[in-house]
Order: structure tokens, then sequence, then C-alpha cells
């Protein structure tokens, strides 16, 4: 089993969410094949086709359902039917006719918002839909913590119009060519695309009015960090909006310790509590959770993630029975918290 240390952990990611990016240009699809021993690795944490196409493949989450015992890798919450959203919003259902387009729509976006970006911005990446929930206002600056290839930046754009701008950060340079590329083609003027890690923001103090973040802080192995840095740039009174992962209890030890679980946004999310308590210690203040999705994280573990692991780590039956049977349970967060005056 190998140890996780953080840049190893952003070395992952970041080749990870490379191939991502450069197979929604080729349209190829990609595969979980994490290997920690080597120095390259490709990850499909989103959709196995193209988002022009217009049918098949599974964004976040297991391509096939929970009786179905196979493929499938994932970075988002996917729950059969029968789950229920405490917020009332329609629960996730991954099957193979769910394009990224349907995808979308079942955390929380509207047909017309996804009508009114660059047809490539979404990837289907991320776990919520931060924009619809933070209120955004003509003329306000908005910073987007993991931006991909930039859907909830040109939202933001769309809303804080000519006067106001939004600034894309994000470490993987082949998602910002792609941000970058969509923003010229649908020729915003008001955003920026950075490359950065948002645990050390490329931003200056007190610059935002409002920082957004969709399925990326799972992701960062320095949470607190991240909440710091977001508090730093924000000006006083001003407010983050966040959908991400978090569990309800710990993670079995072998599944903590996988890179394949990591990436896929299993073995990074923390405990709820201890997530909200970061936000807390960063300095924000009226922390509150606006929707919740709980999802069984057996189903983020597929048999294909089994037998990579089984493969890389000489696992006994025993071990991936304790894997494959966790019986905890995944949340989708949408959480708000301000930066006091
Ligand atoms: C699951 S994708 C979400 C992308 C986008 N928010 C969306 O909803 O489509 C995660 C993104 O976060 C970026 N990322 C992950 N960890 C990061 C870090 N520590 N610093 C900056 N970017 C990071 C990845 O490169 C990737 O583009």
């Amino acid at each position: 089993m190998v140890e996780l240390d953080d840049e190893k952990i952003r070395k992952i990611v970041r080749e990870s969410y490379g191939k991502v990016a450069e197979n929604a240009n080729s349209s190829s699809c990609c595969e979980l094949t994490v290997n920690p021993t080597e120095t390259s690795s490709s990850y499909c944490c989103g959709p196995s086709v193209t988002p022009t196409q217009a049918s098949s493949g599974s964004c976040c989450g297991p391509s096939v359902t929970p009786t179905q015992g196979s493929s499938g890798s994932c970075c988002g919450p996917s729950v059969t039917p029968t789950e229920t959203s405490s917020d009332g919003r329609s629960v996730i259902v991954q099957d193979k006719s769910l394009n990224t387009q349907d995808y979308s729509s079942k955390i929380g976006y509207s047909e017309d918002e996804l009508e009114s970006i660059p047809k490539n911005a979404n990837l289907g990446l991320g776990c919520g839909n931060p924009t619809a929930l933070a209120s955004i206002k003509e003329g306000e600056t908005v910073i987007d913590l993991g931006s991909g290839a930039g859907i909830d930046c040109f939202l933001a754009a769309n809303k804080v119009g000519k006067t106001g701008k939004v600034i894309g950060v994000d470490m993987t340079s082949q998602m910002l060519d792609n941000a970058r590329e969509n923003a010229r083609k649908g020729d915003y003027e008001n955003i920026e695309f950075r490359l950065g890690e948002i645990e050390n923001l490329p931003v200056a103090d007190d610059t935002a009015d409002l920082i957004i973040s969709n399925c990326v802080i799972n992701l960062s192995p320095d949470k607190h960090k991240v909440y710091q840095e977001a508090f730093r740039v924000l000006k006083p009174g001003g407010r983050i909006m966040a959908s991400d992962i978090v569990l309800t209890q710990e993670l079995p030890l072998l599944l903590k310790q996988s890179l394949e679980a990591y990436v896929g946004c299993v073995s990074g999310a923390m405990k709820k509590e201890d997530y909200l308590n970061i936000i807390l210690k960063a300095g924000f203040h009226d922390v509150e959770i606006l929707g919740e999705t709980n999802f069984p994280i057996a189903m983020m573990i597929t048999d294909k993630f089994i037998n990579e692991l089984k493969e890389k780590h000489n696992l006994t039956s025993e071990q991936l029975e304790e894997i494959r049977s966790f019986k905890g349970l995944g949340t989708s967060l949408e959480v708000k918290a301000i930066k006091p005056q």
C-alpha cells in the first residue's frame, strides 16, 4: 500500500484531470488506471463521452446501477432512484443512458443555464450547482476554485455582467487551455483563468465578493489551507458557496490509503462535522448547509476499482471484502459561509 503525501496526491490529481481535459477534446474514453508507482496516470472522473455526444457515458459516478456488478469510476454522488435527497432535489441516477446533460440536470443545472454557456465548458465533473445558490449580483467579483473547463465561471460571468469579473483558478494546464478556448469562443471578456493551486491562490487579499467551488475541495490534501486562502482573498462581508463531497463515517484504512479512491473523490473526502469545523476554524461565520444528498459509498467502489486495488496491492480476499462491504454514506453537500465584516 502506498503512503499518500500531499505532493504525490496533487501530482496524481493533476495528471488525472489533465487526461480528462485531453479526452474531452479527443472524444476518447478514459479509464481509471492510476498507478502510484509510475509517474503517469489516467483517470476518468467524468463522462466517457464528449459533452457534444448525445448519448451514453456516465458522469461523476458509476456507469451502472448498484444491482449491476461492474465498471465505472467516479467523482461524485451516484445514487439509485430509491435514494432520497434531503433538499427535495431530484436524486442522481447513473445508468448507461445518462449523458452529461442529463447528469447535469440531476445535480441542479437548468436547461436554460446549460444552453447559456459554451458547450464544451460542461464536462459533467461537478456535484452541485453553486452559482444557483449564491445570489450573484451584477458588478461582483467571483473566484471559482478548481474551475475545470469553466462551467460555473461562465454561469457566474453571465450574472455579474460587464461591470463584474470572474477568476477561475485550476492547477491543471490542460483544463485551463480548454477553459480559455471556451471563453474565447463565447466572447467572454469578464473572465480570467489563472493557473494555480487552491491552497496558494494566485489572487490578492480582499479581492472577491464571492467564492464558488464545485466538487474540488475534497480533492485537496490540505483543506484547512484551502479555506484559509478563501478567507484571505474574500472581501470583508464576502461569502463562499461550495458544492463538495463529505462522508458520514470514516472509511476503512485500506480505502483511505488508496490513490485510486483519492482521485475518485472517495478517500480525500472528510467526515461532514470535520469539514464544517475547518470552515469555522478559518474564521467564517454563519456556516449554513443549503443542500445535502446522500449516496452509498459502496456505489463508487466498482468491480473495476476493486480489481485495480487487487492487482496493485496484492490484497487478500478478506481485505477486499472489507472494502466492498463498506456501508458508509457519502454526501453531496452545498455549504455557504460568510467572512465577517
Ligand atoms: C472534479 S473537477 C471539477 C471541475 C469544475 N469545478 C466542474 O464542476 O466542472 C476538479 C477540478 O479541480 C482541479 N483541482 C483539483 N485539485 C486542485 C488543487 N489543489 N488546486 C487547483 N485545482 C485543483 C482539477 O484540475 C479539476 O479541474
